[in-house]
């Protein structure tokens, strides 16, 4: 069974949280993850004029473009992406209102899913973002997951990590690296992700 890791990143913060999720979805036996980004909607020309931009998407270069039947062949769901003004990014929001024939097919009922989330400021929106994202997984028919508070990280973290969805403070320069409570507060995400996929197919 597959756990799709399905995010949108710009200058590689979520993508480097989607490789924690990732860890946390293989620790659990029988289920794979599948790391998959949305496609791009800025301009190679505009991302070729900044170098930070640049930077974000060589370091993404291999990750193939997420296909509907990735969705199709998924057990579970890890959605990320950048915070914008509070709520989601155009690009991953642009792969959502392409689900219609898969809601249609009622390919996500009953499988678990949840959302994780970066911002440059501690209280710009991460759990805004999430809480909107939310009600798209609540059409879809999916088990929303977040992060229980059995993950100690959730009462120390000095970033980001809420109960709502693994999040990360990028810092105003969006160089902040991925601090450990933040990362474990992904990998528990991922594996209790993978978790219910086995309860829920049992
Ligand atoms: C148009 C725009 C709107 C943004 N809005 C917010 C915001 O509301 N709150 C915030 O903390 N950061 C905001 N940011 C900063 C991004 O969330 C930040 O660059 C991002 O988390 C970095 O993730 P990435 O490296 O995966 O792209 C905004 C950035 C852009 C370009």
């Amino acid at each position: 069974m597959k756990v799709l890791i399905v995010y949108y990143s710009t200058y590689g913060n979520t993508f480097k949280m989607a490789k924690f999720v990732e860890e946390g979805v293989r620790l659990v036996k029988g289920v794979e993850p599948v790391l998959r980004k949305v496609p791009e909607l800025i301009p190679d020309s505009v991302i070729n004029s900044k170098p930070e931009m640049k930077v974000g998407s060589e370091m993404q270069k291999d990750v193939p473009i997420v296909t509907f039947d990735d969705f199709r062949e998924a057990s579970g769901y890890a959605f990320g992406t950048p915070t914008r003004f509070g709520n989601v990014s155009s690009q991953l929001k642009n792969i959502i209102d392409q689900l219609g024939q898969l809601w249609f097919e009622r390919i996500f009922e009953g499988k678990p899913a949840g959302i994780f989330v970066s911002t440059s400021t501690l209280h710009g929106g991460q759990e805004a973002t999430i809480l909107s994202l939310v009600s798209v997984l609540l059409h879809l028919g999916c088990v929303i997951v977040g992060v229980p508070y059995s993950v100690d990280d959730l009462y120390v973290t000095k970033g980001g990590g809420s109960p709502y969805g693994p999040s990360h403070l990028a810092g105003v320069d969006n160089k902040r690296d991925i601090d450990e409570n933040e990362a474990n507060i992904c990998r528990n995400f991922g594996k209790r992700l993978a978790e219910l996929v086995i309860k829920l197919n049992k």
